[in-house]
């Protein structure tokens, strides 16, 4: 059979362009407004795309979030909405692992899990921000990777514990004698790990009809992969080109093999931005008209922030000083990190300093442009040479960016390789990973 393609759409309320906003008569509706998230998750299902996808950072007072509105409604929240007004589209929910409990984080995606009828999706993070600590009037503590990561294994390991902990068997509602729930029939947790602790049964079954919700990570890093590889059913990565794309592919799946799961059960979805045209030449002229919407002193001193080198040695209309790398030396892995990266890729392309701020507005993943049919030819070669499953889809501004995508769409179909309606209700059994209802 061939391979189908998934795809998400990532749940970007003006769309991901960062000047996407600009576009709308009244942008006040974009952090929000129930009618206009509503419409888009509808959108997206009558697309017919697997699911939509709520990245989540606690709010930041940033100069970049200052300048592009960000959904503000609490994503389990919105999603208990948006599920009550569709019926098949997967619904993906973001909560870290720092800051959060795994007894919080367990009841309110088993909540959504059962709110949308077996379409919820849980997003790992590890992320910590500053600003969060702050919000929650704690000490700032950053926490290297390793243990961010161990803790992250030990907040999984309770959430499926009480997902677990009160199965449907056990609700025997036996009204001659007296019982609703039968304790012998209960999984207590009683876990007592280095960094968590916690012990007791979940108010509500952890699964719906059997299935437990979709577990997805983000992340990048080597302890990311052997992280998510073990726990998540699908991964969410962003790698700075396609052969590493390829490479992430090739080892994850390694990795869940090695840990005797069948490696079709995990998912791996890279970011993609895709901008539709009639040609190709129009595709990127349209991105380039909202990129001249974006002021230009403001995307330098971004880079140059990032960068770690001062914004006014920076000239947009010249390339990239690399000499000042050197001048101003780093010992931050982020920083260095992104020299090698941003910095190659203008090297590699001789773009000037407003060439490079431009090109870096779709940073952190594919970016194509092109007519429906060039897209889905790329897609679907990615997808049968070992880049991906499918995507997390990024459209520039919506509705428009994804009403274009919708042709995408129906190339990918008219080449059997994606779907002409949804095959189940169920989230997990649309995803094709393995469910209590094929047992
Ligand atoms: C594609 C992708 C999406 C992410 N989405 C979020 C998010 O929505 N919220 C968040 O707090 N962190 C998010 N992160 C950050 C990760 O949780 C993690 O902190 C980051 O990738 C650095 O750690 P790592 O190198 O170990 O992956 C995301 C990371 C990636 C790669």
């Amino acid at each position: 059979m061939t391979k189908q393609i998934r795809l998400n759409l990532i749940f970007h309320t003006s769309g991901r362009h960062d000047a996407s906003w600009k576009a709308f008569d009244d942008p006040t509706v974009l952090i929000d407004d129930i009618d206009h998230q509503i419409e888009l998750a509808q959108r997206a299902e009558a697309a017919l795309f697997d699911a939509i996808f709520l990245p989540d950072t606690p709010e930041v007072l940033t100069p970049s979030f200052l300048r592009k509105p960000r959904r503000g409604l609490d994503p389990a929240v919105l999603l208990a909405a948006i599920a009550r007004e569709t019926k098949h589209l997967g619904l993906i929910s973001t909560a870290m692992t720092q800051l959060n409990h795994p007894y919080l984080v367990a009841r309110s995606i088993a909540s959504l899990q059962h709110i949308s009828k077996g379409r919820a999706g849980w997003n790992i993070v590890t992320s910590q921000d500053d600003a969060a600590f702050h919000a929650l009037g704690l000490p700032v503590e950053q926490v290297d990777r390793d243990t961010r990561y161990a803790r992250a294994a030990e907040f999984v390991e309770i959430v499926t514990a009480h997902w677990d902990s009160l199965p449907h068997e056990a609700i025997v509602a036996d009204k001659e004698n007296d019982v609703y729930i039968d304790p012998a029939l209960t999984h207590p947790v009683d876990y007592d790990g280095e960094h968590y602790r916690s012990s007791g049964v979940l108010q509500l079954t952890g699964r719906y009809r059997g299935d437990r919700p979709v577990m997805f990570q983000a992340g990048i890093s080597p302890v990311s992969r052997a992280f998510g590889a073990k726990y998540a059913d699908a991964l969410f990565t962003s790698q700075p080109d396609v052969d590493r794309d390829r490479a992430f592919y090739a080892e994850v799946k390694e990795i869940a093999a090695r840990n005797g799961r069948d490696p079709e059960h995990l998912v791996v979805l890279p970011g993609l931005y895709a901008v539709v045209g009639d040609t190709e030449t129009e595709a990127r002229k349209r991105k380039a008209e909202f990129d001249d919407l974006m002021e230009t002193r403001f995307l330098v001193r971004n880079l140059a922030n990032s960068l770690g080198i001062p914004a006014d040695k920076l000239d947009p209309n010249r390339e990239l000083p690399y000499a000042l790398f050197e001048d101003h030396p780093t010992d931050d892995e982020v920083i260095t990190y992104r020299r090698n990266d941003i910095g190659g890729v203008s090297r590699a392309n001789g773009f000037t300093v407003k060439q490079l701020v431009h090109h870096n507005l779709t940073r952190g993943q594919r970016a194509l442009f092109g007519t429906p049919e060039q897209i889905a030819d790329t897609i679907i070669e990615w997808r049968d040479t070992g880049v991906s499953d499918g995507f997390n889809v990024n459209v520039d501004v919506q509705f428009d960016g994804m009403d274009r995508f919708r042709d995408v769409i129906t190339e990918l179909q008219n080449r059997g390789r994606f779907r002409k309606e949804y095959e189940h209700d169920s989230f997990r059994r649309n995803y094709g990973l393995p469910s209590a209802a094929d047992s």
